[in-house]
């Protein structure tokens, strides 16, 4: 049943967040499981509703999955399997595509829906094919699905860089068939987020021989087969991020255990231009202003710039920063859909082309909201707390998607959010 959150702002956050497992190194660590004959062991694994998707993506492809501890998966795709992603998933989750290079490398025959775009913009996946036709996969597009088949993967040279830079999950897929290809493979303009580098410590401790060369290349000696890994998942950075930004936000003090502080480095340093004053322990951060919030350019693009996927909580925060803000995203130039419920909070912010201006203002007012996609309906939520009054967000299927259980982590510093199911009164 559909459900939404109602918040009543105003009250500033404080106390501790635990940071869950990372969602967008989960997604590709699941699908990996599919070349692994011997099974692999995640530990750290997110509770969230694109876990539970994959998952039932892999069941209905004859893997056996069982959770023998609480945040653990254990996986085993058997020798021979359905080799289909339907429509059904992949519109539900597009990282559905990620079984693309293991199939294709184990299976040697893959047929997955193309995902179409999505309301963060155009998303394509013709690298991703460019890759895999290099290796030399043979590739065709029927009834809106993609079949890749090969005999053999065979090393090349591949060079990934795209009009809006390398492609995450597109590295993550060519990572894995290389694996498995005859011979040696060099990825150039590979993306450098640091879930691709979770994925490459995975395959490597399952037997794969992967090594980065620096500036974004990545080299792997083809192996006949993997085994088998265990393999703890990072912490969330996307996570920390936002409730770094809700402590600004709310004018709280949260410390946020386990935050992966190496990965965010960029986004930091703008929040101490915006007025954030942080501390760094052995293993978490706290997060606190140093005075009024300041005005700033964020430019969100591929890592370790500041991730596009923090853009819409950075526009929260500067709805309420006094001066004249902007953001340019130059991963998704049209990424900016919360624009307009954040304006109907009271916010003043203008779109032109993939840049936002964004004037503060003294003070939002609750409203009712939608949720367009995953990060935005985090970044309403946090606009929610700082506003005067109830703000009610509706469709927050789209949240649960990829934070786990962030009401419930929100209520417990001190956030007045609560669940409710659309039939309620
Ligand atoms: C991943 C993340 C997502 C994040 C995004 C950018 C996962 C599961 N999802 O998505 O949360 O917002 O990276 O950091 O990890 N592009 C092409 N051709 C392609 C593929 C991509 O032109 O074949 C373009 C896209 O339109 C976009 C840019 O490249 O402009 C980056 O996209 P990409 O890195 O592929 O995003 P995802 O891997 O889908």
């Amino acid at each position: 049943m559909s459900e939404r959150l109602e918040i009543h702002g105003g009250q500033p956050l404080d106390g501790t967040v635990t940071i869950s497992g990372s969602k967008n190194a989960t997604l590709p660590a699941m699908a990996a499981a599919l070349a692994l004959p011997g099974g692999l062991l995640l530990s750290g694994v997110p509770d969230l509703l694109d876990v539970h998707t994959m998952r039932q993506l892999l069941t209905s492809m004859g893997t056996t999955i069982t959770a023998p501890h609480n945040g653990q998966l254990f996986l085993q795709a058997p020798d021979t399997l359905n080799p289909n992603a339907p429509w059904e998933l992949v519109s539900r989750m597009r990282a559905s595509v990620c079984v693309l290079g293991p199939l294709l490398s184990r299976f040697r025959h893959a047929r997955v829906a193309l995902p179409g775009g999505c309301n963060i913009g155009h998303r394509p996946i013709d690298l991703h094919l460019r890759g895999l036709a290099a290796l030399g996969a043979d590739i065709s597009i029927s009834e809106g699905c993609v079949s890749a088949r090969c005999s053999q993967l065979i090393g090349t040279t591949i060079d990934l860089a795209g009009p809006a830079g390398p492609t995450v999950t597109g590295t993550c897929n060519i990572l894995i068939a290389a694996t498995l290809a005859k011979g040696h493979t060099v990825i150039r303009n590979a993306a450098r987020e640091p879930e691709v580098q979770d994925l490459a410590t995975l395959l490597n401790a399952a037997g794969a021989r992967i090594s980065y060369a620096g500036h974004g290349t990545i080299e792997i000696h083809g192996v006949d087969s993997l085994g088998s890994a265990t393999h703890t998942v990072s912490p969330d950075r996307i996570e920390a991020g936002t409730f770094a930004v809700a402590a600004l936000l709310t004018n709280g003090r949260l410390t946020l255990q386990h935050a992966p502080t190496h990965a965010l480095t960029d986004f930091l340093e703008l929040l101490q231009q915006v007025g954030a004053r942080l501390t760094l322990l052995p293993n978490a951060l706290i997060v606190q202003r140093d005075g009024p919030l300041r005005p700033a350019h964020a430019i969100a693009q591929p890592y370790p710039g500041i991730p596009t996927d923090l853009q819409a909580q950075l526009m929260a925060l500067f709805a309420c920063t006094p001066g004249e803000s902007r953001i340019t995203d130059l991963v998704f130039p049209e990424r900016f859909r919360h624009a307009a419920e954040l304006i109907r909070l009271g916010a003043d912010i203008h779109v032109v082309g993939n840049q936002a201006r964004i004037r503060g203002v003294s003070r939002l007012s609750g409203a009712p909201l939608t949720a367009t996609d995953l990060r935005a309906s985090a970044a309403l939520v946090l606009a929610g707390l700082a506003a005067s009054g109830t703000t009610i967000l509706h469709r927050i299927h789209h949240l649960d998607r990829g934070y786990q259980h962030f009401d419930e982590k929100l209520r417990a510093v001190g956030g007045q959010v609560r669940r409710l199911s659309e039939s309620s009164g």
